[in-house]
């Protein structure tokens, strides 16, 4: 008999979860005003809002843990860090901030002025609001196969060389600081990059002389994929892709709690030092002195336990197989999910699976509520609530694709919580015609709405 796949894992530690009935869960969705952000983790069985600063860490991080330096400035963390930066991604600079949108907002503060232009893949929420919020604008040259489902293409993270370059022939450069390339690609579900295409990217940006930064919080998954679809790379290390994909990039900005398997922690690399001095003023602003920038001794221990840790190939093929068996599951059953399976989420069609929902009444957020009473299963709406208003209208950006994001925690779930998890959004699938009233919103932000969004059923 072949022998079968098993996780490259074994559990030290457990942490209790408990169930609910339907009725109690009718009842707290209501009082969270139908918003998932507002569900106190309590009332929630199996919790795949996000994957962000939620998975387990292993017991050498614990063990580093105890070894951190706790000095406010030139602590021995801080140069493990450092060490373990320029050992896996080879940038010779760093700044340490809390997390990864502050790393953004601390990069952009050095380079996004009002008016800019800042193209990229889709570019994750946070990365955008701190765009926005600077009045600059986030250009999208996806390619066009990301935006269908149904279309199997193996790098549906990539950037458009023609989008881009129109982009970049048509302005002035001093009005494009950056291009931004996020890998994988989160918001286009969790979809990577080709090497070719960064190499690409990297081509086009020299020949008109702009900078390329790479927002990393999943890369190591993005070399995952390199690997294992990309011709030529098969027989390279997980370690040897993820430095070939940062020699085509002139930094880059991290959010540590995905690939780096840690629950708080961020930082910016860059390759020049002139860039590093611009950033370290508004580092030391907003996160904290250079040395520690928003950490602590500790978590700086265990970020860079947890880089090396995130680029080994044994823990990237358990985590990405345990990805692919909830979407192979709901793909065999017709629940229309983006294919291929992202790296670190399922990302369900919304529009498919509820075509009686106008999407004025938020498809994927009315799927995410069905989902949580079904089953005390927490997903995320990758939507219009997410899609914010536009900044200058004050008009619903109504995005292409109404997805219900189901993420993987990393080391955290069995096969059987996805087993269940699966039945449940089975169970929703079957009665998916019963369902044919969305949402309103009766209170919002005026950015990055969708955390703290009030709404009333229609
Ligand atoms: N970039 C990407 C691609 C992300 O997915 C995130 C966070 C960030 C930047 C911001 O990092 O949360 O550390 O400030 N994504 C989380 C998610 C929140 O659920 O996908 P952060």
């Amino acid at each position: 008999m072949e022998l079968p796949f098993a996780e490259s894992f074994k559990i030290k530690m457990v942490e209790s979860i408990k169930r609910s009935t339907r009725q109690n869960r009718i009842k707290w969705i209501e009082e969270a005003k139908n918003n998932l952000f507002n569900l106190s983790s309590d009332k929630v069985f199996i919790d795949l809002l996000t994957d962000s600063g939620t998975g387990a860490m292993s017991d050498k991080q614990w063990s580093e843990m105890m070894l951190g330096d706790e000095s406010y400035a030139g602590a021995s963390s801080f140069f493990k860090l450092k060490n373990a930066i320029k050992d896996i991604t080879g940038f010779d600079y760093y700044l340490p901030t809390h997390q990864g949108r502050a790393a953004e907002n601390v990069l952009f503060s050095a380079k996004i002025k009002e008016g800019n232009l800042v193209p990229g893949n889709t570019h994750f929420d946070t990365t955008k609001g701190h765009i926005e919020f600077r009045k600059a604008y986030a250009i999208d040259c996806t390619i066009d196969e990301a935006f269908d489902t149904a279309i199997d293409h193996p790098f549906k993270g990539n950037l458009d060389l023609i989008k881009l370059e129109n982009v970049l022939k048509s302005n002035p450069k001093e009005n494009i600081p950056l291009i931004i390339v996020t890998i994988t690609c989160n918001s286009s579900g969790g979809q990577p990059v080709s090497m070719e295409n960064l190499k690409a990217v990297r081509q086009m940006s020299d020949k008109y002389g702009i900078q390329v930064f790479f927002d990393s919080a999943r890369f190591a998954e993005n070399a995952y994929f390199i690997k294992i679809r990309e011709k030529g790379y098969a027989h390279k290390s997980i370690r040897e892709i993820v430095k070939e994909m940062f020699s085509y990039a002139d930094g880059m900005t991290m959010s540590a709690k995905k690939d780096a398997i840690v629950n708080m922690g961020g930082f910016i690399g860059f390759r020049n030092k002139d860039d590093y001095d611009d950033a370290s003023v508004f580092n030391i602003m907003f996160e904290g002195y250079l040395s520690y920038g928003g950490m602590s001794g500790r978590d700086m221990n265990a970020l860079a336990q947890g880089l090396y840790e995130g680029t080994e190939f044994d823990y990237l093929e358990t985590r990405i197989s345990q990805v692919a068996y909830l979407g192979q599951k709901l793909k065999d059953y017709g629940v229309p999910v983006q294919y291929p399976f992202g790296g670190h989420a399922i990302f369900v069609d919304a529009k498919k699976f509820l075509p009686n929902i106008p999407k004025e009444e938020y498809i994927a957020q009315t799927l995410a509520v069905e989902l949580y009473i079904e089953g005390g299963v927490r997903g995320v709406e990758i939507g219009t609530l997410l899609a914010d208003r536009d900044p200058e209208t004050g008009i619903n950006r109504y995005p292409e694709l109404e997805l219900m994001r189901l993420t993987i925690p990393r080391r955290v779930y069995t096969n059987n919580h996805i087993d269940y998890v699966a039945a449940a959004l089975i169970n929703v699938y079957d009665r998916r015609n019963g369902i044919t009233k969305g949402f309103k919103i009766t209170k919002e932000a005026p950015i990055l709405r969708h955390f703290t969004v009030s709404l009333e059923r229609v």
